[in-house]
């Protein structure tokens, strides 16, 4: 009997390539592994509260019911000071091959005062994996929580897209004549055209695409430099600011300067709904902005790059003189796990689980640094067992 050409099938899967398959393969006798929508997370808890709030986030997690699969990594000080590795060969392109997302706490120990290990893995993801937007919200939960005077939760909901693999943190530069009187040390401002352009492009997409909490839309995107003093990067942030900005002509643009936009942020923080600036100045200033929130302990981010596998971790850092004291607050590293949820297509669970957290602000069920009297572990109960729905006991 004269054989049936075999249809080729369409791929199933990405990266399941249908070349493989024989001239005479029939797709009725062959059984494929099912499509899995489960969602593979990476989790790096890292150093100091970095591995006490991270386990609160996975917690509130599986709490919300998300259909996720989670491998932890060791990578931090602790595997660098007993093996000096600090990411295992390959294990970037493991990351983006093996998973969808990536959670991370923080990097940074006392015990490396190189902080060799935090470059290599926490700026080596941004870096070698190419998340070029550092997305950070600014969301104030409750009126007790900001220390300016008349600030309400309706007044803060702005978001600051930080360039995230340049700028000066490409760390180019050297040192001359070390250990000398006439020592020089360089550290250049690197700003490439693609760079600044992809960045600003997120911005005012961003602003397109995420309405406010409240539902209103996004109006404004404001670009902050500092182009008087370092008028080659400022001048190209300017002209493709300008040249950006007229494919949306339905979005205001504003322009500060670095040092303005720092006053304006405590004066009257109500005006802002994105912010986009380059690497160092997004940094300084969402450490400004945590303080808005409440502190460094409400913060979440995300490091994206759309359609790759992008990394969140909470803005804070590693906390050293809290660390294992069950002090630290868990809730930017869980709004920054309902961040990555939101990311992964996982809306539902990403709003139980930001409702949860608004739900603990508010009766104070939290810890010190924001008014309440619990441990990082008790608050990332009482949040994970609301988001369960389940029942919480009084000493909760
Ligand atoms: P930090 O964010 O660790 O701490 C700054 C201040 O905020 C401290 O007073 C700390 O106690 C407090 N704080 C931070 N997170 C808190 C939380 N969740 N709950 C309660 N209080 C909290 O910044 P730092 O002190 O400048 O840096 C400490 C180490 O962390 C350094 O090694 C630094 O390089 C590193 N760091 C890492 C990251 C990161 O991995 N993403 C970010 C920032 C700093
Ligand atoms: C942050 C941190 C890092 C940064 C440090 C740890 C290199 O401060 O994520 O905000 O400067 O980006
Ligand atoms: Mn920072």
């Amino acid at each position: 009997m004269p054989k049936q050409p075999g249809r080729r099938p369409q791929p199933l899967l990405p990266g399941l390539c249908n070349s493989a398959l024989p001239d005479n393969f029939h797709t009725d006798c062959v059984t494929f592994p099912a499509v899995s929508l489960k969602r593979r997370i990476a989790i790096i808890p890292g150093d100091g509260i970095g591995k006490e709030v991270v386990p609160e986030a996975v917690k509130v997690i599986a709490a919300s019911g998300a259909d996720v699969e989670i491998s932890q990594f060791d990578w931090g000080a602790d595997r660098f000071l007993a093996d000096g590795i600090t990411v295992p060969p390959g294990g970037f392109a493991m990351l983006e091959r093996d998973f969808d997302a990536i959670l991370v706490g923080a990097f940074g120990d006392p015990r490396v005062a190189s902080n060799i290990h935090a470059k290599e893995i926490l700026l080596g993801m941004r870096f070698k994996m190419d998340l070029y937007a550092n997305v950070r919200p600014v969301r104030l939960l409750d009126v007790a929580l900001c220390p300016l005077k008349g600030v309400e939760p309706k007044h803060i909901d702005f978001v600051v897209i930080r360039e995230n693999t340049e700028g000066v943190y490409t760390d180019a530069g050297g040192v001359f004549k070390q250990g000398t009187p006439d020592e020089i040390a360089v550290q250049e401002d690197i700003n490439t055209r693609k760079g600044v352009e992809r960045i600003i492009r997120y911005a005012f997409e961003y602003a397109e695409r995420h309405p406010k909490l409240d539902g209103s839309p996004r109006k404004r995107v404001l670009m902050c430099d500092k182009s008087n003093a370092m008028t080659h990067a400022g001048g190209l942030w300017q002209r493709v600011f300008k040249e950006v900005s007229g494919e949306y002509p339905q979005i205001q643009t504003v322009h500060m300067y670095v040092d303005a936009l720092c006053m304006q942020m405590v004066r009257d923080p109500r005006q802002f709904d994105i912010i986009v600036t380059n690497n160092m100045f997004g940094d300084i200033i969402t450490d400004l902005a945590a303080a808005l929130q409440g502190g460094l302990g409400m913060a979440a981010s995300g490091n994206i790059h759309p359609g790759k596998t992008s990394m969140f971790e909470p803005v804070h850092g590693s906390a050293p003189t809290i660390a294992g004291k069950n002090l630290a607050n868990p809730f930017g590293a869980i709004l920054t796990a309902a961040m990555m949820l939101g990311h992964l297509g996982l809306a539902e669970e990403a709003k139980k689980i930001e409702a949860a957290v608004l739900a603990a602000v508010q009766q104070k069920r939290t810890t010190q640094d924001v008014g309440g009297a619990m441990g990082t572990s008790e608050a990332g109960e009482w949040v994970a067992r609301k988001v369960a729905g389940s029942a919480l006991p009084n000493s909760l």
